[in-house]
């Protein structure tokens, strides 16, 4: 995946360079703009999505706009020390403007130091950084979704799963749910989290938690969370809520492998709307998700790149509050028009 990605990333530094003819007023003659992208981990299965679609606009604004664009993409391994070295590098290395995926997004202090410094705009996405930190400078930007939209549509997936199906197996008038959960301390897992298990609840629905699990957004850990949780309960959980659909797909894996049968299976609901996981909604495997706009992020954090550097001209940006963008989610069940919408 990586190789193909990095392979588009050289693809994109062909565009020559060429004068500005009939821009706007305030546009400034810039010959080349090289990208750096810091992620927290690129083996993150929405990260490297959503980094995909990132390329493909890049290089769409750089064949529109004749300028030279180039993506140059670090892996911080999880760890905010090396993040803050590999984002200290990419600014020697002459980066115009920083795309950085926090480590730890309470702690973006010394990147956003190095960035005022030298004068270089940061976009952070998908990991939010509280807003004291974003105020701390003019050129500091966030894009992402709203946690809470994600963890409401997902207890409505769930309603809908428990309103249209005798999901009740043993019939005791409550339902039974495991929580996956990502990465303690993110935005989306936290809220998530909380959200979806109290739109359900709202709803007059009884729900009684078997048992809940940190899986770090990762299919390989749910899976081995998701056995140990159904050789303790066996078949009793009627109903699953991950935090995103890597981990959902990795609680189906559990059930493959403990060879439970698809009737005493339980209701598996995700948030992400991955390839995978869009495809595990259409064969049945999971009911629902909920849709993470990696498109919709992606082509936004390359029209601020391009406003930023380029026109200085925000008004196309929809900023929520500040300079905050959000991308809404959208619900996702097999009813729907998925293969259409949300397939390539
Ligand atoms: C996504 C997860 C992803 C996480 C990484 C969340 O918004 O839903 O799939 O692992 O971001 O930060």
């Amino acid at each position: 995946m990586w190789k193909r990605i990095r392979l588009a990333i050289a693809l994109i530094g062909l565009f020559a360079c060429t004068s500005f003819v009939g821009c706007a007023k305030r546009e400034e003659k810039v010959m080349g703009i090289k990208i750096g992208v810091s992620v927290y981990d690129t083996h993150d299965a929405y990260l490297s999505a959503l980094l995909s679609e990132f390329n493909s606009y890049i290089t769409e604004k750089a064949k529109e706009t004749g300028i030279a664009m180039s993506v140059e993409v670090q892996n911080s391994n999880g760890s905010q020390a090396t993040q803050n070295n590999s984002v200290e590098d990419m600014i020697d290395n002459g980066c115009d403007v920083l795309c950085v995926n926090l480590v730890d997004r309470t702690d973006p202090t010394v990147i956003i130091d190095m960035a005022q410094q030298k004068n270089i705009p940061v976009i952070f996405f998908n990991r939010e950084l509280v807003e004291g930190d974003i105020e701390r400078w003019s050129r500091l930007y966030y894009v992402g979704a709203n946690a809470e939209e994600s963890g409401t549509l997902q207890g409505e997936v769930a309603i809908n799963a428990i309103e249209n199906n005798d999901i009740d197996k043993n019939g005791d008038g409550a339902i039974q749910y495991v929580m996956i959960e990502g990465e303690a301390g993110h935005q989306d897992s936290k809220i998530r989290t909380e959200t979806s298990v109290a739109v359900i609840k709202d709803a007059g629905i009884k729900v009684e938690k078997v048992a809940s699990a940190i899986a770090n957004w990762d299919r390989a850990q749910a899976l081995t969370k998701m056995s140990g949780i159904i050789d303790e309960y066996g078949d009793e959980v009627e109903l699953v809520l991950s935090n995103n659909d890597d981990m959902a797909l990795g609680a189906i894996d559990a059930y493959e492998a403990a060879g439970i049968s698809d009737e005493k299976r339980p209701i598996v609901i995700g948030i992400d709307g991955i390839d995978e996981g869009l495809e595990a909604v259409r064969n049945g495997k999971m009911y629902g998700t909920v849709y993470n706009d990696k498109e919709g992020q992606a082509k936004a954090m390359a029209e601020l790149i391009y406003s930023e550097l380029v026109t200085k001209d925000f008004s196309a940006i929809e900023f929520k509050t500040g300079r905050y963008v959000r991308l809404p989610y959208a619900k996702v069940l097999k009813s729907d028009t998925i293969g259409t919408k949300y397939s390539r």
